[in-house]
């Protein structure tokens, strides 16, 4: 896909090209495009001329970028010990459904991501689903499809 350079640019810019801050550089162009698409990694190299191998080593270390796009919306169902006795798998399984979407991909139009993880935390309100910032729990799967709805 085609993206716009430009603003791979001025976050560039916005840092000075500094190549200390590879990595806050790498988060604002990912807070862009909601991912790091190749071309922009390509630009980034030829900005600050570094190998593009090391733009991609420090992209693919770190698990809070993603080299495929994402969707506007983050959904982490929990499948931790606690949550799955309560039904997580069956949270995420309707989620998939919903969303015409396995764990771990994207909707068509990039509306959410989905991905299953390992306790957030708080078990004691399992099953739990966060979406982007926020926290649900004593979710069913009746709740959880209405709850999707409120995220454009
Ligand atoms: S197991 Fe789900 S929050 Fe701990």
């Amino acid at each position: 896909m085609k993206i716009d350079t430009s603003k791979v640019d001025e976050v560039i810019d916005s840092f000075s090209g500094d190549l200390s801050q590879l990595i806050g550089i790498l988060q604002d162009i990912q807070a862009n495009f909601n991912y790091l698409p190749r071309e922009a990694l390509v630009r980034v190299s030829e900005r600050l001329e570094i190998p593009l191998s090391q733009v991609f080593g420090v992209a693919t270390f770190f698990k809070a970028f993603s080299l495929t796009p994402r969707g506007r919306h983050q959904i982490n169902v929990c499948l931790g010990t606690a949550c799955h006795v309560r039904g997580g798998a069956r949270i995420l399984e309707k989620l998939e459904r919903d969303l015409s979407v396995e764990a771990g991909g994207t909707t068509d139009d990039r509306r959410f991501t989905l991905e299953s993880v390992r306790c957030l935390g708080c078990c004691s309100l399992g099953p739990v689903v966060v979406i982007d910032e926020d926290t649900y729990g004593r979710l069913n799967q009746e709740k959880v499809s209405k709850l999707v709805e409120h995220y454009e």
